[in-house]
């Protein structure tokens, strides 16, 4: 393979650098551009990332302009058909498929974490029952390095491993304990007879005063959004686990701040106000002037659940969510679903809208995600959670595999300052 070499030359001095493009397995190639501070003085200015690979990694690749997902190089599409969100879990963190032992042993473990510690529990006792489930687990889950002083050597890849089980176990525990608190129900404590989505489903809908039953095909259903959701390179929450991580913090720390960055409308948070968006809209024939809103440059309405920065095509995720619906919904018995023909009929008319054709804005996973979410019980606000859930997997993947790099450095970006220079203080009588 030919490295592709770049040379820069600095016009007012003839000063010359040359730069080489480093070659991934697949995808762009990218230009190295760390000689340029040492032989320039100057760095490069790439608000948002635009142009900028933060990092190396092995975990996720994304072809934007294709459409394509893939996890340690297997199709997302094959993996939502025949793969469990433990065993993604398991590729995404150890980098192979597990044997059928190794899935077992990583399954046992996940078991015999899902208990918390009932001082945790008594943390959710702090927060008003209409406190917002995201503030919730983020506030929990940053506690929990109060509580696990014995594994918390980053650089011990045992300890690495124990919190890796710890935090995927904990998550669904962690969330239904926020719901029930919202409900203002008792909280329901993990069953280990029960898989990773059937217990999660437990311990949001089960009550104390009755039998309830898992209905297999929710526990399906949840654990393909599971899998859609488990990883995506370097998304914004990710981003922010792994400069978090880098500063050496422990990984419940550096975890709360994903969770944190997860929140926001532009990122996890777009699962709930697509549903938000979509009950305002409320009927097909307010379909134009919602449009009209979105499209007008003096109003900062967006259209929820589309466009991305990485894929300029159908977002494969939201292909296999939207497929999945109709048969989801009909095995759920929800066959008529006012929100989801909503949802189809607003598709059909964004894509064939100049607007979004020529920004080449397509629906992204959360555009029906929550249409699935509403139809198995959950709640709007508990959507960015579910996300959370999902993304830990990744978020576990990538800060293990930032942590184990010896090449590792903290993150710490340059800034294009344009403030003040120097200047003398004044008292404040001579303001
Ligand atoms: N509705 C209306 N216009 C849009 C939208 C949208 N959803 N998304 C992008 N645009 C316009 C944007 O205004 C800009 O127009 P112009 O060129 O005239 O200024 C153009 O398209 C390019 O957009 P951008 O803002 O430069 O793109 P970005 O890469 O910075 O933003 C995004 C990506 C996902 C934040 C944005 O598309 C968005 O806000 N979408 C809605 C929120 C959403 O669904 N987020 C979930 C993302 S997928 C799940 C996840 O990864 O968390």
């Amino acid at each position: 393979m030919t490295t592709r070499k770049f040379t820069l030359t600095e016009v007012s001095t003839g000063k010359t650098s040359s730069l080489d493009a480093l070659s991934p397995s697949v995808g762009s190639d990218v230009l190295n551009i760390a000689p340029l501070a040492k032989d320039h003085g100057v760095y490069t200015f790439d608000p948002g990332f635009m142009a900028t690979a933060a990092c190396e990694s092995k975990i996720t690749y994304i072809d934007g302009d294709q459409g394509v997902l893939l996890y340690r190089g297997y199709p997302v599409e094959q993996l939502a058909a025949k793969s469990s969100f433990l065993e993604v879990s398991y590729l995404l963190i150890y980098g192979e498929l597990p044997a059928p032992a190794q899935l077992d042993e990583f399954r046992r473990n996940i078991t015999r974490h899902t208990m918390l510690n009932e001082s945790l529990l008594r943390f959710y006792n702090g927060f008003h029952y209409d406190a917002h489930p995201m503030a919730q687990v983020s506030a929990v889950v940053a506690s929990m390095a109060g509580f696990y002083h014995e594994s918390l050597d980053i650089h011990n890849p045992r300890h690495r491993e124990i919190f890796a089980h710890r935090i995927i176990a904990k998550m669904p525990t962690i969330s239904a304990a926020a719901y029930k608190h919202m409900l203002g129900q008792p909280f329901v404590y993990p069953q280990n007879d029960l898989d990773y989505c059937a217990n999660l489903l437990n311990m949001f809908f089960a009550v104390p005063c009755e039998h309830y039953q898992v209905d297999p095909v929710a526990a399906k259903a949840l654990d393909l959004l599971l899998i859609l959701h488990a990883d995506h390179e370097q998304n914004a929450s990710t981003s922010t686990v792994r400069l978090a991580g880098s500063t050496g913090t422990n990984p419940y720390a550096a975890m709360a701040s994903g969770i944190a960055a997860l929140w926001g409308p532009s990122h996890g948070g777009a699962n709930e106000a697509v549903l938000q968006m979509l009950e305002e809209i409320g009927t097909a024939d307010a379909i134009p002037k919602f449009l009209a809103k979105v499209k007008d440059k003096n109003e900062t309405t967006k259209l929820m659940g589309f466009g991305h920065r990485v894929y300029k095509n159908f977002d494969p995720r939201a292909k296999i969510i939207r497929e999945t619906c109709h048969q989801v919904l009909a095995n759920l018995g929800r066959v008529d679903n006012p929100l989801f023909e909503l949802a189809l009929k607003l598709e059909h008319i964004a894509l064939n809208d100049e607007y979004f054709v020529s920004r080449k804005l397509y629906p992204n996973v959360d555009f029906y995600s929550g249409i699935i979410y509403s139809a198995l019980g959950i709640p709007r606000s508990m959507f960015t959670v579910m996300f959370a859930i999902a993304r830990t997997a990744g978020w576990v993947a990538h800060w293990q595999e930032m942590i184990s790099d010896p090449a590792m450095k903290i993150g710490r970006p340059r800034q294009l300052y344009t403030g003040p220079t120097a200047r003398d203080y004044v008292d404040i009588e001579a303001r």
